[in-house]
């Protein structure tokens, strides 16, 4: 169950952050995201890597084709485990970033990351997609749409909330590997995440696994916190 929980690494300073996933003997999963692989780079990535922890590398490409290809690759050669690109960039798009994992196993012998699609961004509701995107179109529709294009392109994981991974699930069955933020245990703070699911109904509706960062980062004794979700999501059926 521990390979379920990834531990967002979203606080600041490295020593902080060190000090965090060192407190973290069981967790096997950790997110880095744009800010602290802005500040940290490669150095960051090399820290968990050494500690044998596996690493999901949250930058949501979203460029052309060739340059999607050439930064999946780079990630795959750092040893990230698992990244995320915008399904909203293409199915070219795509399909290169499916294609450099491709390449990298068949010339390095060695397995790549899973990629992540994101679809819509939680932070985006009907009206921005309409005068932001230009898509007249509801969110589940959309998150549908681009579920589809992701699968046409060989990508076989999202990130979408818990909501989301009920429907994904009735349209797409097991087909894609399903990765849920938003995640609260009921005795943690909701801080600003609007709609919460907890660990244990995110297994139930049907995530692979979940992103959870303050309420283990921020929590007085951050080993006990991740060892109470754990324990809540034991016992549950999982996929
Ligand atoms: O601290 P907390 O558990 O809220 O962190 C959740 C993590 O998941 C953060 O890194 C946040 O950026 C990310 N995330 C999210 N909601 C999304 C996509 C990503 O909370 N829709």
């Amino acid at each position: 169950m521990n390979e379920k929980i990834i531990v967002a690494l979203d606080l600041r300073g490295f020593d902080n952050i060190l000090r965090v996933v060192d407190s973290l003997k069981q967790a096997v999963w950790f997110k880095v995201g744009a800010v602290n692989f802005t500040a940290y780079g490669i150095r960051l990535i090399e820290e968990l890597k050494n500690r044998g922890k596996k690493v999901f590398l949250d930058l949501k490409y979203h460029d052309i084709p060739n340059t999607v290809k050439g930064a999946v690759y780079e990630a795959a050669h750092m040893g990230v485990d698992m990244l995320t690109i915008h399904s909203i960039g293409g199915c070219a798009m795509m399909k290169a970033a499916a294609d450099a994992v491709r390449e990298f196993e068949e010339k390095e012998g060695k397995k790549g990351p899973m990629i992540l699609a994101v679809t819509v961004l939680t932070s985006m509701d009907e009206s921005s997609l309409k005068n932001d995107m230009f898509i007249n179109d509801s969110v589940e529709n959309t998150v549908l749409r681009l579920a589809q294009n992701a699968m046409k392109s060989s990508i076989n994981g999202l990130v979408a909330s818990a909501k989301e991974t009920v429907m994904l699930r009735e349209k797409f069955g097991d087909y894609f590997t399903i990765v849920t933020p938003g995640i609260r245990p009921s005795w943690a703070s909701k801080q600003d995440q609007k709609r919460v699911t907890t660990p244990s109904d995110a297994i139930r509706f049907g995530s692979n696994y979940m992103v959870i960062g303050r309420p283990i980062y921020e929590a007085v004794d951050p080993a006990e916190a991740f060892e109470k979700i754990r324990k809540e999501i034991e016992d549950v059926d999982a996929r």
